[in-house]
């Protein structure tokens, strides 16, 4: 399974990127408004940090709109995927930039039939908020498995971004059900590499290696 991070912050992003195991990047307009930075600005900056996706938001409310929002924001660098979200207006707006050779990551999808109608219109990538459904007593992740069964049933190419990932257990579940990729918070990737047994472990073997004879 591919990890993507889920932030704007460039410190986030370079710290998990050197532990090797990061993918892509997604992006909000509410997490780069918390670097205080222009959107664009940003977006180039972490495309020069990661060699796979990066999505940059649109936020207009008409086809017309995403779509020069979009070619613009593709225009950034040729790693940037564009998030278009899921609504009337956005379904025209992903078919005629996909129609570009811009890659669209459908994002704010919260059921199985938003994220067909995503495939069908040609979105490259689907981001269905799990986290989101679960603080409103739904199981989110009941919908990527059906999403899952979905895709492969048509053999759908677009890839599964598990997204509003609260907790390692999410990302294990992303896992098991075959999603493609799980966009994870900073908070939540740390999480992913600790044991407490692991680092018992360590202590221990640290301690006895200190006590092996060394050759005279
Ligand atoms: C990623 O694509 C989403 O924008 C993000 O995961 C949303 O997460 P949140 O529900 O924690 O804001």
């Amino acid at each position: 399974m591919k990890i993507f991070i889920d932030t704007a912050n460039i410190g986030e992003i370079r710290e998990a990127c050197s532990w090797g195991i990061i993918d892509g990047v997604t992006t909000n307009p509410s997490l780069v408004a918390r670097e205080k930075r222009p959107y664009e600005e940003v977006v180039r900056e972490i495309c020069e940090l990661v060699s796979g996706p990066v999505s940059a938001e649109t936020v207009g409310m008409d086809a017309d709109t995403i779509v020069d929002e979009g070619l613009r924001l593709a225009a950034i660098h040729e790693q940037i995927a564009v998030k278009v979200p899921i609504m009337k207006e956005g379904l025209k707006a992903i078919r005629r930039l996909a129609a570009e050779g811009v890659k669209v990551n459908t994002t704010l999808v919260f059921s199985p039939m938003q994220a067909l109608l995503a495939a069908k219109a040609g979105t490259a990538f689907i981001s269905p908020f799990v986290g989101r459904l679960d603080d409103v007593s739904q199981f989110g992740m009941e919908g990527i498995e059906q999403i899952v069964t979905i895709l492969e049933n048509y053999d759908y190419p677009a890839e599964i971004i598990v997204a509003s990932v609260r907790s390692p257990i999410h990302v294990l579940q992303s896992a098991l059900m075959g999603a493609h990729i799980a966009t994870v918070p900073f908070s939540v990737l740390e999480k992913l590499y600790r044991h407490p047994l692991s680092d018992a472990g360590i202590e221990k073997f640290l301690a006895d290696h200190k006590k092996i004879p060394t050759s005279s």
